[in-house]
């Protein structure tokens, strides 16, 4: 792990199965999606998925052969059974869209294709789209076959709700390839943090001073997001506490949205009992307004100043139940990076911390790159100059696992 983002994934083999359904349009982002991740991809294509989609176009963009037939002529060059060989190499079966008709197979096990010959002879995970229309995915055949699926250890993504391409309205959709992608990237990454469970918090707070007004921070959760998504990647379980953020979470995290340091400690505390580890990468707000005004403060109150009070230290408040749970901090600073940070590590208890620089360009809030130092009690654990976030997440979780 560790090194760039996805680099885990590179030389990985997919097996993209595409069946006859009308979202089999979308395979070909499915292929660009997987292919950006440095996987290899080799697309088998029942008979009827040739209908909506061409093997031109799934054989240009995965850039291999696209394989259709059950009993090929032999290729020159060494032979090979061809559903076997295929089955064999794979690292994920991936079948998007899969079609009712195909669910239905593979839950009986017929084999009468290409594609159902490799899901039955295949020993790598798999991971099935279902898409179709609304009374085909509800009727009790097609939920008994899923369940039969999921029983033997298939994973199952969901298909999205909506208008279906045949006029009905429900579920049934096949979910967008950036989604299928991150599911496949899910399934393919190792699971080194199996079994741990990770509370995160993330992005800034919002104070209120009136209906119209609020005190808040740069952070956007970038940060934040990126060790959300590469902890769920490795296996760990992911709970988020957020603060207001204009982004969206790794779709396998559970979130809870606040708007305050307050209700950021209150989530907190709910929620750090079933937590092996805390990580507190939120820009929680040091000062809030004294009183919140319920009315709007007009331009005639003539106000010239605001009182505040320090808002609670959420690290502080909660050290008293750590217990055996592993605490990592952030710090954010302009000046004197490692003396704030160890002073920090030490007073709020934490056992790493990781310090940033803000306020220049290529680090700290809203940036893709974050330049800093890793510290624990021991001593710095690393130093980083401008790497992605997406990067030193993986670092920072790295170090987590070493220390767990
Ligand atoms: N933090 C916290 N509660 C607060 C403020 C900060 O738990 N009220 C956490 C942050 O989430 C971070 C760590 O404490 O993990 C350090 O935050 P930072 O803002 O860098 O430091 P402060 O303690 O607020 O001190 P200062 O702003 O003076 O540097």
């Amino acid at each position: 792990m560790g090194g760039t983002p996805g680099e885990d994934l590179a030389g990985k083999q997919v097996i993209l199965g595409v069946t006859g359904g009308i979202a089999a349009y979308k395979a070909p982002l499915v292929v660009r999606g997987l292919k950006s991740l440095g996987i290899d991809v080799r697309v088998v294509m029942t008979d009827a998925s040739r209908y909506f989609v061409t093997p031109t176009t799934l054989q240009t963009l995965s850039g291999r052969p696209v394989h259709t037939e059950l009993f090929p002529e032999t290729p020159p060059g060494a032979f090979e059974v061809e559903h076997i060989a295929l089955a064999d190499r794979a690292d994920l079966l991936l079948i998007a869209p899969a079609t009712a008709d195909f669910i239905a197979k593979m839950a009986h096990g017929i084999a009468d294709d290409l594609l159902s010959c490799i899901a039955l002879a295949t020993k790598a995970p798999v991971l099935v789209c279902p898409s179709m229309n609304v009374n085909m995915y509800l009727h009790p055949a097609t939920r008994e076959n899923l369940d039969i699926l999921q029983k033997r250890g298939v994973f199952i993504l969901e298909p999205a709700s909506g208008e279906l391409a045949c006029g009905w309205e429900g579920a049934g959709r096949l979910p967008e390839p950036e989604r299928i992608v991150a599911e496949s990237k899910k399934i393919l990454y190792q699971k080194d943090l199996a079994g741990i469970s990770l509370l995160v918090t993330c992005g800034p707070t919002c104070e209120d001073i009136d209906p119209v007004r609020f005190i808040t921070n740069r952070s956007t959760g970038k940060m934040g997001a990126a060790l959300v998504e590469a902890a769920g990647l490795r296996g760990a379980r992911v709970k988020v506490i957020s603060g207001p953020v204009n982004r969206e979470y790794a779709p396998w995290a559970d979130v809870i949205m606040v708007r305050s340091a307050g209700q950021m400690l209150d989530a907190v505390r709910d929620n750090l009992s079933g937590a092996d580890v805390l990580v507190m990468a939120a820009a929680v707000a040091d000062y809030v307004p004294e009183t919140y005004r319920g009315a709007k403060i007009k331009k005639g109150d003539k106000l010239t100043s605001l009182g505040l009070k320090s808002s609670p230290d959420i690290l502080s408040t909660i050290r008293p139940f750590k217990d055996d749970k592993f605490f990592v901090g952030f710090a954010a600073e302009t000046d004197n990076l490692s003396d704030s940070a160890r002073k920090k590590l030490m007073n709020k208890g934490l056992d790493m911390i990781v310090a940033n620089r803000v306020g220049e360009s290529g680090t700290g809030f809203g940036s893709d790159t974050n330049s800093g130092l890793i510290l624990s009690e021991a001593g710095v654990l690393d130093h980083f100059e401008q790497v992605e976030k997406e990067v030193l997440a993986h670092r920072i979780l790295d170090f987590i696992r070493e220390r767990l």
